[in-house]
Parts: C-alpha cells; sequence; structure tokens
C-alpha cells in the first residue's frame, strides 16, 4: 500500500536559521527560551516537537517514540535567529523590556541574546498605529523594500553559512483589511508592489520576500499576509509551505478545549462573554480599535466552527459571542482572560462556567514558535508546499483551501497532526476504531 512506504525527507543537517519579522515579547522568549534549553538550564514545556511522544501501531504494541525520533527534526543546536525591528534594541534588551523572563534565564545567555541585533524593518504607520519606530528601511517602492528584505535574508544564509531558513511573523498585529484586487494573483501583486499599492501591508512585503527566496512562512498574528490568493500562488510556484494564522495561546485554546466538550455532551450554550486584561506591547497595539478588529475576527470564529449550529439549532443557535481586550498596564505579559459561559441542560435549565486564566502570553506562545519553524522545514525537507492544514493545532484562524471550514477542535487538530506524521512514516494512520482488540 502506497501508505507504508512514507514520504521521502531529507535529512536535517546543517544550520538553519530562523527569521522572526517583529523582535518583541514572543521572539525574545522563543529565542531566550531555546538558548536556556540548549545549555541544559530548564526544560522546553509545551512544546509538542521537545516533549511530545507518538503513539504506533497498536496499544498492545508498546511503541510510542518520542516525535522527534520518528520525523527528523533539526537540532535546537543547529538553529541561528535573525529577524527585523522597528526598534534597535538586541535581543536581550529587547527581552529586558519586555519583561516576560526574570534576569535568571536572560544573563547567562547575554552575549548570544545581545549577538542577535535586528535588521531594519519594513514599517507603515498607517498598519500599526500605535507604534513609532526609527529603524526603518526606506525604498522608493514596495517592489525595492521587499528586494531589501530578500537581501538581508541572503546575506545572513551566507554569513552564517546555513543550510536553510524558516520564517515566523512575531510582528505587531496590523489593522483589519479584506483582501482586495492586488491580491487576487500573483501579477496582480508584483505589479501592486511596483506601484506602491496602498493594500499591501508591511507583512505582505516580508511574507513575498521569504517566499521568492524559497523560505518558509508562518504568521503569527492575524493579519493576512500569506493567507491570500497572490501569496498561495507564490508559494505553490516556488514549492514552499506556509501556514497561519494567529498563535493559539491563552483564551482560545481553552477555548478550543472546553467547547469541544460541551458540544461532546450535547449541553447547549447561550452564550459566552470573553475578556481579558494585559499590558505589553501587544495589548498597547491591540488597543487601537483597527488593529483589535483582525484579533476580534480571528478570536470570535472558533465558537461557531466547533458548535455547528446549523446542525445542532436547539443547543447552540443565535448563542451571544463575546470577546474585550483591554490594555491594562500594570499587568505586563502578565494576561487575566475571564470566561463566563452560560450553558443550558437537561429540559433546558441554566449553569454557568467562569473560567479565570492567569496566564503568561508569551510564555505560551514561544514553544509554538519553535514548533512551526521545525515543523514547516520538515515539511519543505519532505517536499510539502502551500497551506500546511495540519499545523492548525496552532492557530486561532487556520488557513484553509476555499470552501474549506477551518478544524478548530484541539484534539481533532492534533489527531490530524500526529497522522501527518505518522503518514511521512508509512505508518498505520489511528482511527481509534479497536475492533481487533476484541476479535
Ligand atoms: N503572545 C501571545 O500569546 C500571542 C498570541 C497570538 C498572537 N500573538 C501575536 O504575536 C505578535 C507578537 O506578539 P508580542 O507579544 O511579541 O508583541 P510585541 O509588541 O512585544 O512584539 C512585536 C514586535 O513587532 C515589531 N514590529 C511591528 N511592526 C513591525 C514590522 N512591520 N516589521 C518588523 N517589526 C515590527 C514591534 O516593534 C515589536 O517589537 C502580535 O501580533 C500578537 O498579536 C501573540
Amino acid at each position: 500500500m502506497g501508505l507504508k512506504k512514507g514520504v521521502e525527507i531529507k535529512p536535517a543537517t546543517g544550520k538553519m536559521g530562523v527569521l522572526m519579522p517583529g523582535m518583541g515579547a514572543v521572539a525574545t522568549t522563543f529565542v531566550a527560551g531555546v538558548m536556556n534549553v540548549r545549555k541544559g538550564l530548564a526544560k522546553p514545556i509545551g512544546s509538542l516537537t521537545q516533549m511530545g511522544t507518538i503513539r504506533l501501531g497498536k496499544r498492545t504494541d508498546n511503541r510510542s517514540p518520542a516525535i522527534r525520533e520518528l520525523v527528523p527534526l533539526a537540532s535546537l543546536n543547529d538553529m541561528v535567529f535573525g529577524g527585523w525591528d522597528i526598534f534597535e534594541d538586541s535581543m536581550y534588551e529587547a527581552a529586558r523590556k519586555a519583561g516576560v523572563l526574570t534576569r535568571d534565564h536572560l544573563d547567562p545567555i547575554k552575549d548570544d541574546l545581545d549577538r542577535v541585533r535586528p535588521w531594519k524593518a519594513v514599517f507603515e504607520n498607517a498598519w500599526v498605529k500605535k507604534l513609532h519606530g526609527e529603524h526603518v528601511k526606506k525604498g522608493s517602492t514596495k517592489a525595492d523594500l521587499a528586494e531589501q528584505v530578500g537581501d538581508d535574508i541572503a546575506r545572513f544564509k551566507k554569513e552564517n553559512g546555513l543550510d536553510r531558513m524558516v520564517a515566523v511573523w512575531c510582528g505587531s498585529t496590523e489593522v483589519y483589511r479584506r483582501p482586495v484586487e492586488v491580491h487576487s494573483s500573483l501579477e496582480k501583486f508584483e505589479h501592486g508592489l511596483m506601484k506602491n499599492d496602498p493594500d499591501i501591508s508591511p507583512s505582505q512585503i516580508y511574507a513575498y520576500a521569504c517566499l521568492k527566496a524559497g523560505v518558509p512562512f508562518a504568521n503569527g498574528a492575524p493579519n493576512l499576509t500569506v493567507d491570500t490568493d497572490a501569496m498561495w500562488e507564490l508559494a505553490r510556484r516556488s514549492a514552499v509551505p506556509i501556514c497561519g494564522k494567529d498563535f493559539k495561546t491563552g483564551q482560545t485554546l481553552m477555548k478550543t478545549v472546553l467547547a469541544p466538550g460541551l458540544k461532546a455532551r450535547l449541553l447547549g450554550l447561550e452564550g459566552w462573554y470573553s475578556t481579558n486584561i494585559l499590558g505589553n506591547r501587544d495589548g498597547e497595539v491591540l488597543d487601537d480599535p483597527e488593529s483589535f478588529k483582525s484579533k476580534e475576527v480571528s478570536k470570535l470564529g472558533v465558537l461557531e466552527h466547533i458548535l455547528q449550529p446549523h446542525l445542532y439549532p436547539d443547543l447552540y443557535a443565535g448563542f451571544h459571542h463575546v470577546v474585550r481586550i483591554n490594555y491594562y498596564p500594570p499587568r505586563g505579559d502578565n494576561k487575566e482572560g475571564w470566561d463566563n459561559i452560560d450553558i443550558k441542560g437537561w429540559l433546558g435549565y441554566p449553569m454557568q462556567i467562569k473560567v479565570d486564566f492567569l496566564c503568561r502570553d508569551s510564555i505560551l506562545a514561544a514553544p509554538i514558535v519553535l514548533d512551526l519553524a521545525l515543523f514547516l522545514d520538515l515539511a519543505r525537507r519532505a517536499g510539502m508546499h502551500g497551506n500546511q492544514e495540519w499545523l492548525s493545532f496552532y492557530w486561532k484562524s487556520p488557513m484553509t483551501a476555499p470552501g474549506l471550514y477551518p478544524e478548530h477542535d484541539l484534539f481533532i487538530q492534533l489527531m490530524k497532526l500526529k497522522n501527518t506524521l505518522r503518514y511521512m512514516r508509512g505508518e498505520e494512520l489511528i482511527t481509534h476504531l479497536g475492533a481487533e482488540y476484541y476479535d
């Protein structure tokens, strides 16, 4: 059977560059974390690639290797970091300002972090209204800016003797926009770059330059970036994997854990009110209504798709779903997310669930950046390109083929991810049918 053969995967030899447009709280927590783990100073908690196992074969076979033993992933020791930001701070300075990690985790790696200095960014205030930075590229056209990003990528590769690279957008959330004509094909997009089309955002310029250079791209924010027809076309033509959007970390992670549970027991939903306070720079950016709109759309989508009110009108038709984010500086990166969930049970009797998640945003996001970098690199070496739906596990708003609704249920997403890994290695897919144990 074809399945048994698996997929040919090139080995993960040589060094791998990780490019990050945006070197703020998430990016620095990820890089500092990898550096700590390399030195044996801390554990990569939350990372499936580093800590996850995968069952192979029957339950009675007792085969549960580590995921990184099943598929050839790049070693943390082979990762080299680079990126862009509108502020000149080195990663050490940026991490100190972000205030996520304490000096216990920053000082032992200070020199390594200090060496990672951002290149000048592609930035337009119209797309992120709350930030003002000087470390910004100048160019006569957007095509010129894309070329400058391409030059940075080529120089980074050469200077570090890299075998290959991946990119993860860790930049601020851009204002909400729908795709328009200029995004409808690669040709129109390239024309738009030359004509300085105002609908082409900075994140789209980075994505274009990365895909042109054959660098897989993951989008950690809700902005369009690689989720347009033009970028899908470029990914196909350059045979590069892409994925997004918006890391699934705190409140939405909980939502996609709880909602499938309610639905599994056919408990109804009257309403789900979610509110947050956070005080980091991300919170400040999201204080702008247009950037918040990108986030709101991304956060609101999940319940509708999980609960399927059209299939279960008695349980879920017309439930109220509200999401708020409040910028509250004293909290810094330590967000508090409250959920009030009004549910109903037998004969319609009402009940409530309250969730108060005192989380740390970047602590939850950092392992996701690591996994995405490693899995996208794996996908590239396995010859997979275009949208990597099996990585939906990591996204609030997974990109899907036209006409296909996204799968938001965390457990289905995990099953899909693991089955994809099994498929890559020619292992049996696990269906959980299990009839053979009783034959
Ligand atoms: N932490 C989480 O749990 C989480 C979850 C989902 C999504 N995100 C998204 O991840 C992104 C990063 O979050 P963060 O907490 O690190 O924010 P942050 O504000 O600390 O870092 C973002 C960095 O991007 C830089 N930046 C903005 N525009 C840029 C551009 N055009 N080019 C280069 N750099 C640019 C900013 O200067 C800043 O340093 C945000 O978009 C956020 O919404 C975070």
